[in-house]
């Protein structure tokens, strides 16, 4: 599918892809790296923070950046075949303490506003991403929401907890992808599940009934002079640089002199599947650039999950455009 709509915007490469992907909520670009790895090609991003706009326009400085999705016009968006969005999960996550105002919150709320685009364009593919607290929310009724949203639309709509551990990161990472293809009921089930037999992403598995010793309690690095990590690190969660809390008192890289440090940010990237330095862009004003850094990586899509996702979606799009061929033949 050729770009039609606001083609200005496109920059020429985009001819050879084996496909389009309009990125929501983009964040620091997790779907859009996973994805052109995979073969899809941005070509729309949309995000509000200018932290994360300005790390999306120094990888993609031919894209424009639009800041707010409730002042998106449906039809300035570029012709796509998969959109993604991986919607704010505030009200939605489980880290998040106390009642949690789910799809009604004015964050994880965005959802609607994603919905309403989707319902005006309706692209092929529509992929979204968020905490596993989407799932319980409500006792699941934001979950049941979101699937009867997509049914309505016209999507055959599946969904599975993906964790990032199994795409060859360190770091355990659950979350939660919903696939929607539209008027396929079959499609989004094709995508996001193996017919074959495979170990599968699940933290059950276990060869000849053994049990696989924990990557948590395994210590990578020099016993002598440090420094010293898990082999596998907690999930990471969006935090500023003074956060003491939980998360990196979890994660954290200690030395035999007894000097213990949280991760840096550049260790941050590597344990969320980014490139080095892949968020370090100038910061404006009051920005701290650490804190920035470890916000937006900790909100991010593990780049190696989207491109698994995107492989898949290159290889269903391939499908029915040749069985479309085949049927005009
Ligand atoms: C969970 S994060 C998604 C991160 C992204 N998938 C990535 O890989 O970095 C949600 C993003 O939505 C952005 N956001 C919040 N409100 C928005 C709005 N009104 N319009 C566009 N983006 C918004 C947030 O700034 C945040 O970066």
């Amino acid at each position: 599918m050729i770009p039609v709509a606001g083609s200005e915007r496109i920059d020429s490469s985009v001819a050879m892809a084996a496909g389009y992907h309009a990125s929501f909520f983009s964040g620091i670009g997790g779907f859009d790296l996973g994805f052109e790895k995979a073969g899809l090609k941005s070509v729309f991003l949309c995000e509000k923070k200018a932290f994360c706009r300005r790390v999306l326009a120094h990888h993609w400085p031919s894209i424009p950046v639009y800041k707010d999705i409730t002042n998106v016009d449906p039809f300035n968006i570029p012709e796509a075949d998969v959109w993604s969005a991986g919607f704010p999960c505030q009200d939605l996550s489980l880290a998040r303490m106390g009642p949690r105002a789910g799809l009604r919150g004015n964050q994880s709320g965005l959802f609607h506003d994603f919905a309403a685009l989707v319902r005006a364009r309706e692209p092929k593919i529509v992929v979204i991403e968020n905490v596993h607290g989407l799932l319980t929310s409500h006792r699941g009724r934001d979950f049941t929401i979101v699937l009867k949203t997509l049914d309505g639309l016209g999507y055959g709509v599946a969904w599975r907890v993906l964790n990032s551990q199994y795409f060859g990161v360190p770091q355990s990472r659950k979350r939660v992808y919903v696939v929607a293809v539209h008027r396929d009921p079959e499609g989004a089930g094709e995508i996001l599940f193996e017919p074959e037999c495979s170990d599968g992403d699940s933290s059950q598995s276990k060869r000849n009934g053994k049990e696989s010793p924990s990557l948590f309690q395994t210590i990578l690095g020099n016993p002598r002079t440090g420094p010293l990590v898990k082999g596998r690190a907690h999930c990471i969660y969006a935090e500023s640089a003074r956060h003491t809390g939980t998360d990196w008192s979890r994660n954290y890289v200690w030395y035999p002199s007894g000097r213990v440090r949280r991760f840096i940010p550049v260790e941050v990237e590597r344990v969320q599947g980014f490139p080095d330095d892949w968020t370090d862009v100038q910061v404006e004003g009051r920005e701290d650039p650490d804190s920035m850094r470890y916000h937006a990586v900790g909100n991010s899509v593990t780049p190696q999950v989207a491109e698994w996702l995107g492989k898949r979606i290159v290889s269903y799009l391939k499908a029915t455009r040749e069985d479309s061929l085949r049927g005009a033949a």
